[in-house]
């Protein structure tokens, strides 16, 4: 002991990365416990700037041990080119392992990606494309193919065999698109198979041994709740869970061995993809901050919709994961603006709510009930304790923690490391 969980509480890229990496100094192990490469999680440190998208966010530190476990979905490619980047940089990545029980994603995952979201036309959800839906759906059809099955040959061929069989029926029956080749798909990931070998082992007992010898041990989420399958805006969501609850079962650890749960959440709202999202600002204040905060998706490049902090959401994030407290970022960005609005409720159909419906037309339908606040207009980059922010900021951020029914634990007013508030300590 202790854990703590690091969780996206609103639609994702609420700034993960740069808090891992700041919280991992102190950690002996950064667990990656979901999704795929769909995340990009940037790490801006005195090493340089780095786009994540597999490997946690912990790996500048040296002595942390840094594990992708069964939880995530893992594009091998990706992987070993995002290896193959840090390397080059000079950095040591023999303190990374990867569960043997990741499944991977394949090739003919990232071919259906492209071709459902196309089949979906009107309703496409703007997947990242890059076969998350089709690894996790294979995964609980029981077709999956996991990081360790490329350690036995044999058994790997048997079962590429059967699932590709399939798979290609799919490909030329339903989409008529081209089938993959055995041979083709099998040595190819053979040759994965043997750069990966070092790295692949049970990894679930690490963590077990790690928390025995009292270690601190970070759990690193991706994407963010409103993107959970069953929580999340379905069908605009992603196919994992990005839940703190999901943080036992994707690592291998029990409920009661999480101490802490901190939530992640931007001073305001963004959101990548389709999907309802009540607070979007589609004026000019909403591409003021998009362009000011260089809003575009970390993996997709796509421009990021942005919004007012929704606290009907934040309060429903907060309870669904437990946080015992929020990491309050990209609070600088919020200096430019003369007033700033928070939304309280939803109104729909005529009636006040204070919780998201669960059916994403009537979301789509919500009308947002705000409260305005003034802004502080004035530079908070360089501010490195609570006390000496405007008081105007001060007065967003309480009204936030009261909101939301969680206090917040840390404030960034920037991209790098040192740009942290450090509000109340985290166990
Ligand atoms: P993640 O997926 O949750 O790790 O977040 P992303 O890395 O996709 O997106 C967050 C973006 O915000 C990145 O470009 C970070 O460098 C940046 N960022 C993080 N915290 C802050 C902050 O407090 N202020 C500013 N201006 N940028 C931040
Ligand atoms: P990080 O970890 C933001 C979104 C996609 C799309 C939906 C489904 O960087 O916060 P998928 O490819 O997962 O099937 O796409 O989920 N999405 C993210 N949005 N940040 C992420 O990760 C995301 N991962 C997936 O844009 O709307
Ligand atoms: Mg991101």
């Amino acid at each position: 002991m202790p854990t703590v969980a690091i969780i996206g509480g609103q639609w994702g890229d609420e700034g993960k990365g740069k808090i891992i990496d700041l919280l991992a100094e102190n950690a002996q192990m950064v667990v990656r416990f979901s999704g795929g490469d769909n995340a990009g999680h940037t790490v801006i440190n005195p090493l340089g700037e780095f786009r994540m998208h597999l490997i946690p966010s912990g790996i500048f530190y040296p002595g942390t041990v840094c594990i992708i476990s069964n939880g995530v979905v893992i594009n091998p490619a990706v992987l070993l080119s995002e290896l193959d980047g840090l390397q080059k940089h000079g950095l040591d990545v023999s303190h990374l392992f990867v569960s043997d029980r990741a499944h991977l994603i394949m090739p003919y995952h990232t071919l259906l990606d492209g071709l459902e979201e196309q089949s979906r036309g009107q309703g496409a959800i703007g997947t990242t494309k890059k076969g998350i839906g089709p690894a996790y759906a294979d995964k609980s059809a029981r077709l999956g193919i996991r990081a360790g099955d490329l350690l036995d040959r044999d058994f790997f061929r048997q079962r590429l065999r059967s699932v590709l069989e399939y798979k290609n029926k799919i490909l030329t029956k339903v989409y008529e698109a081209q089938p993959l080749s055995l041979d083709e798909v099998y040595e190819q990931y053979c040759q994965y198979g043997e750069r990966l070998a070092p790295f692949i082992r049970e990894t679930a007992s690490m963590t077990h041994e790690a928390l025995e010898r009292g270690e601190l041990v970070l759990l690193e989420g991706a994407q963010g709740t409103l993107l959970d399958l069953d929580f999340g805006t379905y069908p605009y969501v992603t196919s994992s869970s990005p839940l703190a609850g999901s943080a036992c079962i994707g690592s291998g650890l029990g409920p009661t061995r999480i101490d802490s749960i901190l939530g992640v959440f931007k001073a305001y709202n963004t959101r990548v993809g389709a999907g309802p999202m009540p607070t979007e600002l589609t004026d000019e204040t909403g591409d003021r901050i998009r362009e000011h905060a260089h809003e575009y998706g970390t993996t997709t490049g796509r421009p990021r919709r942005c919004g007012w902090f929704d606290a009907v959401l934040a309060r429903y994030s907060v309870r669904i994961n437990g946080f015992t407290g929020i990491a309050l970022t990209r609070l600088d960005i919020l200096d430019i603006l003369p007033r700033l609005n928070i939304c309280t409720a939803y109104r729909i159909d005529g009636q006040t709510h204070s919780t998201p419906p669960s059916n994403s037309a009537l979301l789509e339908r919500s009308q947002p009930v705000y409260e305005e606040i003034p802004g502080w207009q004035s530079d908070t980059s360089h501010i490195r304790r609570f006390d000496d922010l405007p008081k105007k900021a001060q007065a967003y951020v309480r009204r936030i923690e009261e909101l939301a029914g969680c206090p917040v634990a840390i404030i960034s007013v920037g991209p790098a490391r040192e740009q942290s508030i450090m509000v109340r300590p985290i166990l």
